[in-house]
């Protein structure tokens, strides 16, 4: 089912934890909300949850408001960051209990809470507890236990953040391909950009309690809406820029050749890895002359920053294929795009 939220704000004190925030998470989508620490994430989540009321706004699942609806009856599956397993039960209980709770008969619990353990590849640890299993089993636990019950929506805070990088990578792809076999529309919430970038259908990215823009990763990546968004997911060059009386859009003393636009471009992004470096004028829209100011070798790619003489102290990166040949710090160089690289950010 479809989630609907409108207009959902939320004040702690004189905190906007939320302001006047809408989206809407589609049936069967795996939705991220990603953003920095304290834009909202959590708040929305409990929101959704019931766990949390808000303000004011509307949320919808399919056809029912869910404002009319007690959070223990909205039979939602919920996983936070920490490990919330009950630390005297094995994981079979644990998984049980949600089961149990809901009146299910107990052989059918359990043959229930079987299968779950079998989709997170743990049926051979059930009699476990979890001080017995590492970090990364007990999560795929907690998430047996909260799809055992088969919820209406799969709600997720950080779920990975506290498990090192190697646990963390293997659970990405496993938690993503259980949530597409069993089709359940799902969020987690996130302030990792790669987790969200590989995991999401969806990603909607959060700034001080607003949404400030929703997509696909591509879409977020390729036509990020403003600077905070192009910075948040990759890195990109911010250029300002100033119209000139004649018309020209002008980076320092240079004029750019830069995309069709409506509207006066104040700033113009460039993804590091769309730029090129070379000794001579290149056959790019724009090929600036500069300063290779540092240069460091990173192996499978390497990353020039250069100072054009135009704008000096706007420095561009590029970021170049490591088989390619590097400048010097110091050598005058060229540096290279072309308009249709160029993003239009917003402020
Ligand atoms: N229970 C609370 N009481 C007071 N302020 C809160 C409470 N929960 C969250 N906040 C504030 O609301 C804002 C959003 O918090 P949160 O939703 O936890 O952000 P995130 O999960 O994105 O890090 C923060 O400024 C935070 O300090
Ligand atoms: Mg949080």
């Amino acid at each position: 089912m479809s989630l609907e939220v409108r207009g959902v704000s939320k004040l702690y004190g004189s905190v906007k934890a939320l302001d006047n925030l809408s989206l809407t998470v589609p049936d069967g989508n795996f939705t991220c909300f990603l953003g920095p620490s304290g834009c909202g994430k959590t708040t929305l989540l409990r929101i959704i949850a019931g766990l949390e009321s808000a303000d004011s706004g509307q949320i919808t699942l399919g056809m029912n408001d869910l404002s009319q609806t007690q959070p223990s009856e909205r039979n939602f599956g919920v996983v936070f960051q920490s490990y919330s397993l009950f630390p005297n039960l094995s994981a079979l209980k644990n998984v049980m209990y949600g089961l149990e709770c809901r009146a299910w008969p107990k052989a059918k619990a359990k043959a229930r809470a079987m299968e779950m353990l079998d989709l997170v590849h743990l049926a051979d640890q059930a009699d476990k507890l979890p001080s017995q299993m590492s970090g990364g089993q007990q999560q795929r636990v907690a998430i047996a236990r909260a799809i055992a019950p088969q919820p209406s929506l799969l709600l997720l805070d950080e779920p990975l953040s506290a498990l090192d990088a190697k646990v963390r990578a293997e659970l990405r792809s496993e938690v993503r391909k259980i949530q597409q076999d069993i089709g359940i529309t799902t969020i987690m919430v996130t302030h990792d950009q790669s987790e969200a970038l590989e995991m999401a259908d969806q990603i909607v990215v959060l700034r001080g309690g607003q949404v400030e823009q929703v997509g696909t990763a591509r879409e977020l990546y390729h036509h990020p809406r403003t600077e905070f968004v192009a910075n948040f997911i990759g890195t990109i060059n911010s250029l300002a820029v100033e119209p000139n009386d004649k018309g020209s859009l002008m980076f320092g003393s240079a004029p750019l050749v830069v995309p069709d636009s409506q509207g006066s471009i104040r700033k113009l992004g460039v993804r590091p890895e769309a730029v090129t470096i070379s000794s001579s004028p290149a056959k790019t829209d724009n090929s600036l002359a500069g300063i290779a100011k540092t240069v460091r070798f990173l192996g499978n790619y390497n990353v020039v920053e250069v100072a054009p003489d135009c704008a000096p102290d706007q420095i561009i990166s590029a970021e170049l294929r490591g088989d390619l040949a590097l400048p010097s710090e110091g050598d005058a160089v060229y540096v290279n795009f072309n308009s249709e690289q160029l993003r239009e950010l917003q402020a």
